[in-house]
């Protein structure tokens, strides 16, 4: 469920029409609805009510500043994966003790930033960097909170790209170095292992992954405490996946119930780190057709977003919806949906039935609101988009649209 829908023929987000915002703040445009957001959030949170458990929306689905603060005034932790979403969060005024860190590579000055802010855990992947969050939490004189990231060997069924549980995967420790791994943070002066942790991938459609993967981890829980480590935290990651076209992936509350199920009467906090549940639906994109074309095998919209704006059809063939800001019902037609950048993967829909669509009219692409803005760069020198939310019948600017004295402010 979200809070874009026509009106007489119009699109609105909330209360207002999009036309008008594409006439204030030109396009492409970035638009967030606020109430999808705390929707969404409220659905997946109240899904583990049954459980003491915390919900760290994942940054990197979507980082705004505004965004952010949104979900922490709802009662949001983070799950970050970099020094600059640690920022991020902390800025937006997030509580350190609800925030995990998570991610393969954590560089030395990140381990130092967030043993300072005083953070819930550090989600562990090699004992590489156990050794090194080790060493910086003694230079600092305090014990860091850590779990290990447990690669269960899960095919979580969803794109390459976004699987993280399988054995040929980067992520994590297999279940046998895990149990090392902890026997040696319980030895370590200034380590305590506190928890334990798994995220499978993304965009996962069904539950049945999340179960297998839960089970290996319930069962080395009970082997850690065969040998004296009672850990408190059980972080299941995110993944949970959403409806871009005619996917069903189950509702969070049949997701929190599935998970409930086998988690009841155990002596663990739950930490959940949904991202794309929270914040896909919860934004769209708009982008004015500069011009059309057709040849003997094709019909191409030109739109003015490209892949820098929106880059996941491009890099995983992804599928987004795709309408008009303003409905005019003429007869359908098949078009190539793509972005003035100079290169043929520069696309943001192939082969797909519109309405006719003219010159100098928009489109909507719905499920932008996650990995859309935050993937998105600079290529071919294009300013990043402006984003907004819109709150009721309130527009904020949640991030202006950049300038090109932005994009060479730190060149000589
Ligand atoms: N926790 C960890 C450790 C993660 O790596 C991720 C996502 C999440 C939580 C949040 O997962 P979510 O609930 O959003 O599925 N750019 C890709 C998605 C990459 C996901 C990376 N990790 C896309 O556009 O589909």
């Amino acid at each position: 469920m979200h809070h874009f829908e026509y009106r007489d023929g119009v699109l609105f987000a909330e209360e207002v029409s999009v036309t008008k915002l594409t006439e204030n703040y030109g396009t492409p445009l970035y638009i967030y609805s606020a109430a999808t957001f705390r929707r969404h959030f409220k659905a997946f949170d109240s899904a583990f009510d049954g459980l003491d458990h915390l919900t760290c929306f994942s940054v990197k689905a979507n980082s705004n500043l505004s965004v952010l603060r949104m979900l922490a005034e709802e009662g949001a932790g983070m799950d970050i994966v970099s020094g600059g979403e640690l920022y991020r969060a902390l800025k937006a005024g997030v509580a350190p003790e609800k925030i995990v860190y998570s991610g393969v590579g954590k560089r030395e000055s990140e381990i130092r930033d967030a043993l300072s802010a005083g953070i819930l855990m550090f989600n562990v992947e090699s004992v590489a960097e156990l050794i090194k969050i080790d060493e910086v939490a003694g230079l600092k004189g305090v014990k860091a909170q850590v779990s290990f990231r447990i690669n269960p060997d899960v095919d979580p069924q969803t794109h390459p790209y976004i699987s993280t549980g399988m054995a040929k995967n980067k992520f994590g420790l297999d279940i046998e170095n895990s149990f090392k791994a902890y026997e040696m943070a319980a030895k370590l002066d200034n380590i305590e292992p506190v928890g334990m942790d798994c995220h499978i991938g993304s965009q996962l459609t069904s539950i049945e992954p999340f179960l297998e993967a839960l089970d290996k981890l319930l069962d080395f829980y009970e082997k850690l405490k065969g040998i004296g480590i009672k850990i408190k935290y059980l972080d299941l990651g995110g993944g949970l996946g959403i409806p871009y076209d005619e996917e069903q992936p189950p509702h969070p509350t049949e997701f929190g119930q599935a998970l409930s199920a086998k988690l009841k009467g155990l002596p663990l906090k739950v930490i959940l780190e949904p991202g794309r549940v929270i914040a896909g639906n919860a934004g769209i994109m708009v982008t004015k057709v500069l011009y059309t074309k057709s040849n003997p095998t094709k019909n191409f919209l030109i739109v003015d977003a490209a892949m820098n704006d929106l880059v996941r059809p491009s890099l995983y063939g992804s599928y987004h919806r795709i309408g008009e800001v303003e409905e005019h019902g003429r007869a359908p037609m098949v078009y190539d949906v793509v972005g003035p950048i100079c290169e043929s993967g520069d696309f943001l829909a192939r082969d797909r039935e519109l309405p006719g669509i003219k010159q100098g009219e928009r489109l909507v692409l719905y499920s932008a609101g996650a990995y859309g803005f935050t993937m998105s760069s600079n290529y071919n020198t294009r300013p990043r988009a402006c984003e907004l939310i819109v709150d009721d019948d309130k527009v904020i600017v949640a991030r202006k649209r950049e300038t090109y004295e932005d994009i060479v402010a730190n060149e000589l």
